[in-house]
């Protein structure tokens, strides 16, 4: 049992790879051909012309045209008039095998386009679907650089406690993603998830988790990189990251830290930059299905100030999941998961001594759990450099096991970091 669950860890991790490989692959391609894209365009823009019906909600969509051309009936419609194409799977792994960990392997969903073949042009160039040919294409390599995730693997088993969350968030994104066709209608999923609750309970670990246990294109995001690090580009990073995830669904985009991108518009003194990137994340959240054939996102908001985002924004998204701090059970599987079997670090904590840090860390949030712990586990490396000096040819099997007085030392630094007001006060749900 538990070699085959490595062995699907194995082929997922390598399966998840093969697909990056693919992407860095396909769109070095891209930049190589781009001159002759432009005659794609334009060849486009006189179908355009001709058909000029448009799908989208805004000015700022991107275009989806009538159809796909003559060119891009390889990649197979995805809907009626949407271009798109799968990537190849690699040839050791099925779809399934992309999902892992606890969460059942997920299959893509029967929808026209999966597992198709991208198309390549008369002279051999890969043609893109046409929201990306037009698109900049400095900006979709940023989007394939900085967003699409290749994040460690984290299973669900890996985040301890809230049980809740990660069964509604799996409920909400993995089975979809597996058979969207039973998630039609009224039992689609709603288009957009909030994760809000007090710093550190595990809310960046929940998107890298459903990062590793899904088979959809994963991108993430952090807002405040949206923000700083591509000044005046924002509003374009945004659109091609839509446009993006249109192309390789299903996807899921996962905005950390949305508070600090959506927060409340402010009548006066905001940049005008920054207005455009708001207002073109609302356009997309808008055109965003996970139940539809035809653009199935899902996106997954996390903030630690709900109070602090836009109403518009809240709206899309509209299911909202408090985590909170970690239950004492919660705790405890913190501790135990760090001195388990074959850990690194040896402990001589009995059950009584474990109950105990249990019972002290009340109100400590998973990243304070993490703080303290590392910080109790260095009581035995300065004890001994106290004796000796200096820690240069010390063995790990030289050090003595942790013990109760280090977590007992150890809590002195790390206290926790909320208090039982600022919960009730900023980050609990109102009632
Ligand atoms: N439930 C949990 N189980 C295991 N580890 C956890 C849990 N919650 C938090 N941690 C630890 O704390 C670290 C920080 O967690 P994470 O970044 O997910 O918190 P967050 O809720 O996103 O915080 P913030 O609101 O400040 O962004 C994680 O890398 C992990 O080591
Ligand atoms: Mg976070």
């Amino acid at each position: 049992m538990v070699d085959s669950v490595a062995a699907a860890r194995e082929t997922s991790v390598k399966a998840h790879s093969a697909l990056l490989g693919f992407h860095k692959h396909r769109h070095e391609q891209l930049l190589a051909q781009q001159h002759r894209q432009e005659q794609m365009q334009q060849l486009q823009q006189q179908q355009r012309q001709q058909a000029p019906q448009r799908q989208g909600s805004g000015p700022h969509d991107p275009p989806s045209g009538p159809g796909p051309s003559s060119s891009q009936q390889g990649f197979g419609a995805l809907g009626p008039g949407r271009p798109s194409f799968r990537p190849p799977q690699p040839p050791q792994q099925s779809a399934a095998g992309l999902g892992s960990g606890s969460a059942p392997a997920a299959a893509p969903g029967p929808q026209p386009g999966n597992g198709q073949q991208p198309a390549f042009g008369p002279e051999g160039q890969l043609v893109l679907p046409e929201p990306l040919a037009m698109l900049d294409p400095k900006i979709v390599d940023n989007v394939f650089n900085e967003v699409l995730d290749r994040s460690a693997a984290i299973r669900w088993e890996d985040i301890a406690g809230q049980e809740a969350a990660k069964a509604l968030v799996q409920e909400m994104v993995v089975w979809p993603i597996m058979n969207p066709q039973l998630f039609r209608g009224a039992r689609a999923p709603p288009k957009g998830l909030l994760l809000f609750g007090p710093p550190g309970t595990g809310k960046t670990l929940i998107g890298k988790a459903v990062a590793a246990n899904i088979s959809a294109t994963f991108f993430s995001i952090s807002a405040s990189s949206l923000t700083s690090k591509w000044i005046g580009e924002g509003e374009k990073m945004v659109r091609a990251l839509f446009a993006l995830a249109g192309v390789l669904q299903p996807s899921v985009i996962f905005i950390d830290e949305i508070d600090s991108l959506m927060t409340q518009r402010k009548a006066e003194g905001e940049h005008e930059a920054s207005r455009r990137m708001k207002t073109e994340m609302l356009v997309q959240m808008d055109g965003c299905d996970p139940g539809s054939g035809e653009r199935r996102l899902l996106v997954i908001g996390a903030t630690n100030r709900p109070e602090e985002l836009d109403e518009a924004a809240r709206r899309r998204l509209p299911k909202q999941l408090y985590i909170p701090l970690p239950c004492a059970a919660a705790r405890k599987v913190m501790l135990m998961n760090a001195f388990k079997r074959g850990s690194e670090v040896a402990t001589a904590l009995s059950d009584a001594d474990i109950d105990k840090i249990v019972e002290r860390t009340a109100g400590y949030s998973g990243s304070d759990m993490k703080n303290l712990i590392q910080e109790a586990c260095q009581g035995p490396v300065r004890d001994l450099f106290r004796t000796r000096g200096n820690v240069t040819d010390v063995a790990p099997s030289d050090l003595r096991p942790v013990q109760l007085r280090d977590f007992q030392m150890a809590s002195k630094a790390q206290k926790r970091s909320v208090s039982d007001t600022e919960v009730e006060r900023q980050y609990a749900p109102v009632a």
